[in-house]
């Protein structure tokens, strides 16, 4: 029987959503500096954009009993995930609530830690989101969060540029400048974190490399069919198709002069606290 094609992944779909923790080795880039961040004496945190549970269901066995951390995420299906791997492992500290960031049904003052993996640049309103964590943070409490950052990918960004200038894409190439840039910067980043009163205190910047074969390799793997072609296919406009053979064609060119494709991934924990 033919695999369905992942770009058909349905968030909705539990059978789709129980796949999904393969994505926990990219998860995992950012989630073990953030964990090597975290303090450990919380006793109430949250997890903001929880996803399937991750780093939440970590956190919680970290912190130890008596602990609670809520997992907040508007994804039904993910948190229906995280909550049945919490019943099985047995994880009665980890807490799943559906919720928006932007919105968070807790009271105010209740928190000792915010945590947040790769969550910010999902955040439709992440200065909301941000205004929301200091609402609920206890003064002197924590946030910890881990993004990458811009720069993320740059070889291949460089590659899909030059791919659009050949093909004179010229508002293709508009639209992925923008793309480029919506991911955060440290600077960004601590800027918003003052503006709700969290001071950042600590920032840990690391690079990561994610090695490929080739150009075919990279697009075929499942975790960059559902989350990354979907935006690039937008950068270029219908038809995308040509243009993303292009793409592949060139980081083949580039995995053949190099040995390998190696995407960069730099990567920031930051550290705020309450005032
Ligand atoms: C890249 S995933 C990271 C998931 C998980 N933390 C991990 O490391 O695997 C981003 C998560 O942010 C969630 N998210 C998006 N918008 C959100 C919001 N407004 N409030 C809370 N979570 C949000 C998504 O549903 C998704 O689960």
């Amino acid at each position: 029987m033919a695999s369905p094609d992942p770009c058909d992944f349905d968030p909705a779909n539990p059978a789709h959503v129980a796949t999904w923790d393969e994505a926990s080795l990219w998860s995992a880039l950012a989630g073990q500096l953030l964990l090597d961040r975290v303090p450990l004496d919380a006793r109430c945190a949250m997890d903001l954009g929880t996803g399937a549970g991750f780093p939440g269901l970590e956190l919680a066995e970290r912190l130890g009993p008596g602990a609670l951390v809520v997992g907040v995420d508007p994804w039904r299906t993910a948190l229906e995930r995280a909550s049945a791997k919490a019943r099985t492992w047995g994880v009665p500290g980890y807490v799943p609530v559906l919720a928006d960031g932007a919105c968070l049904p807790l009271r105010a003052a209740c928190l000792h830690l915010v945590v947040s993996n790769l969550g910010v640049n999902n955040f439709a309103d992440p200065d909301a989101a941000f205004a929301e964590c200091r609402r609920v943070l206890a003064p002197g409490g924590v946030l910890a969060i881990s993004t990458n950052v811009v720069g993320h990918f740059r070889e291949l960004y460089d590659v899909f540029d030059d791919v659009l200038l050949r093909a004179g894409h010229a508002e293709a190439r508009g639209r992925l400048r923008t793309h480029v840039a919506h991911r955060a910067t440290v600077a960004g980043l601590t800027t918003m974190l003052a503006r709700h009163g969290l001071r950042v205190t600590d920032v840990l910047e690391r690079e990561r490399a994610w090695r490929f074969r080739d150009g075919a390799a990279l697009l075929d793997s499942h975790l960059v069919r559902i989350g990354f072609l979907p935006a690039w296919r937008e950068v270029v406009g219908e038809p995308a198709g040509p243009v993303i053979e292009a793409l592949r064609e060139a980081l083949d060119a580039r995995a053949r002069d190099a040995g390998e494709l190696r995407l960069s991934v730099p990567l920031a924990v930051l550290v705020a606290r309450a005032a």
